[in-house]
Order: structure tokens, then sequence, then C-alpha cells
């Protein structure tokens, strides 16, 4: 099974992505890193705490904390967007935590796992740059890092110019594209607008699933649902569950291609933006950026995944 960890900063989309680390048979889910990103980071760690209580796995992989606030800048809540980032859920287990770093956990599954670890980074990029300040070896270690984050020479979703997880720490995002590592992103815009957007149809056929995993995922989608819908977008949005999805079923993706990707840090008006340049622009790649995928497969995907019965711890 494939060695993996997901660095999240866990809120609705984050949740669905863990549900994906722990309830697809492909990969071992080694451990959650947490990172300051959508919520309050403690809210945060309860709804990574809460996601695996409901995938009936309390206990069973580690979570660690990682970086608090973003390297150099403060930190920016996306709550207007999120809530509580659990709908209101809670778990009544005491939060449960690992005593190790979640940076020092990322460099030492990378090292115990050289060139296998496969990273799924679904905040901001803050406990990634900061392991590779830490362990020069960490880049050469990784097998794959899988990011949600910024957009595909189009539209931001926190400015017109920049997606939330890169905007919110524009310069590890931009130390980690220049790490030479082994990069595919999955950008806010124009694919996951397009491709893994759930209407409310969509979400009436999860909800008569009728499973706990069913009631859990509408329960937490609802808020961002609410968000999305106020600015036109016709649905709930999944980037994260998506990063995941395509990494473990790359048959998924229906059009790639290979970008040299570059991180504005220093622009107030384009913070965070990801120029992403091809092959005309004669820049070395240094990405594989997703640009299209099976959004009915996706769905499909998603649907058995809530459709197994598993018994809360
Ligand atoms: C990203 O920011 C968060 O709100 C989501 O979890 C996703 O990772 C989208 O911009
Ligand atoms: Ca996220």
């Amino acid at each position: 099974r494939i060695p993996l960890v997901i660095d999240t900063d866990t809120a609705q989309d984050d949740c669905v992505a863990l549900l994906v680390g722990l309830l697809d048979p492909t990969p071992d889910l080694k451990a959650i890193t947490m990172v300051a990103g959508n919520v309050g980071f403690d809210q945060q760690v309860r709804n990574a705490q809460l996601t695996l209580a409901v995938a009936g796995r309390l206990g069973e992989v580690p979570i660690h904390l990682g970086c608090r606030r973003p390297l150099v800048r403060e930190w920016v809540s996306a709550e207007n967007v999120h809530g509580d980032g659990s709908g209101g859920l809670s778990v009544d287990a005491a939060p449960e935590v690992s005593d190790e770093h979640g940076v020092d956990a990322l460099i030492r599954l990378a090292a115990e796992n050289p060139g296998e670890l496969r990273i799924v980074a679904i905040g901001p990029l803050t406990n990634i740059a900061t392991a590779l300040v830490k362990d020069p070896e960490f880049a050469a270690n990784v097998g794959e890092l899988f990011i949600m984050g910024g957009s595909n020479n189009g539209r931001g979703n926190i400015t017109a110019a920049a997606e939330y997880n890169f905007y919110v720490d524009p310069e590890a995002a931009k130390a980690v594209f220049a790490a030479g590592m082994n990069i595919t992103v999955v950008p806010w815009h124009p694919l996951t607008i397009r491709d893994a957007v759930f209407s409310r149809e969509r979400l009436a056929e999860i909800a008569a699933i009728d499973t706990t995993l069913a009631r859990f995922f509408f329960t937490i989608v609802e808020t961002t649902l609410a968000f999305d819908e106020s600015v036109g977008i016709p649905g709930s949005t999944h980037p994260d569950s998506l990063t995941a999805a395509v990494l473990l079923h790359p048959e998924l993706v229906t059009a790639a291609a290979d970008y040299a990707v570059d991180i504005e840090t220093g622009s107030d008006l384009t913070r965070g933006y990801s120029a992403m340049s091809w092959g005309v622009h004669g820049l070395a790649s240094n990405a594989r950026v997703i640009e299209a995928v099976d959004a009915d497969a996706f769905f499909a995907y998603v649907c058995d995944l809530v459709r197994a019965e598993v018994l809360p711890s």
C-alpha cells in the first residue's frame, strides 16, 4: 500500500480528503499533519479527530500538530467560508495528538520511506516549506507531493489573483515550488469549480445513501455550500478530496501538463498569485498541473466512499 501523509487545515472538504485517506484501501495513511489555515488551529484538530471517529479509526492514525502560523505573514482565517468546519458536529473523546511535531513527522516518514512517501498537502504550505528548511534531504526523500492550491492563470477565490492556500503563506508556496520536488497541482480555477462541484441534485443523491458517513458528509459540506452558492458557484466544491483521489486513482485525470509554477510574494495586489508558465515561455517545468478530470467518475468515487458502513469509534 502507498505510504501517505495528509497535511491539512481540517475543515469541510479537508475532512472528505481525510475520509479518502482513511477508507480507500489503496494507501497506508501514516499520519495527519496539521497546519494553520481555514479555521482556528484547535478547531481544525477537533475536526480531524471527529473525522477519524466517524471513520472508525480514532487512535489508529496519529494527528501531529504542525506550524501554527504562516512563515512571514499573519494568519488569515476562512471562517466566513467554513464556519467551524464541521457543521457544528463534535466528538466526545478528548483531543489526542502525537508528541511529535508535524514537521518532524513529515521529515521522519519521508526518511523512513525514501522515494516512496506520498504527501497530499491541502492547506497552506507552511509545514512542507519548514521541513525543507529543517532537513536538506527532505525534498529528495519525498516520492510525490500533491498540492491543492493556486489557479491555472485564472481566478482566485480570496482575491482576484489568489487562491486561499497560496495567499495565506505565499513565501512557503514559493519555496516549495523552488525545491525540485516531484509535484502535482490541483488548482482552484478552472479545474475545481468546473469538475469538482457537487450540485444540489448530486448532494441529494449522497443524502439518499443514508449511511453514517453520508450523513456526516452532508452535514459538514452545508456551510460551504451556502457560501459557494452566495458567490455564484452552483454547488459544494471539493478540491481537497479531489487532490487525494487523483493521487490514488490517476485514471480520474483526463488532462494534465507540465508547467513552470512560481508564486507572487512581492505585490499586495497579487499576493499568492500562481504564475503557471507553459512551454512557450521557455522556462523549465517544476510541476505537473491537473487540467481536467472525469467529474462523473469523481462524484461516483465519493459516493462509493460514503456508502461504506463503518462502526464509528
Ligand atoms: C482551499 O482552501 C480551503 O478553503 C479548502 O480547504 C481548500 O484547501 C481552496 O482554496
Ligand atoms: Ca484545505
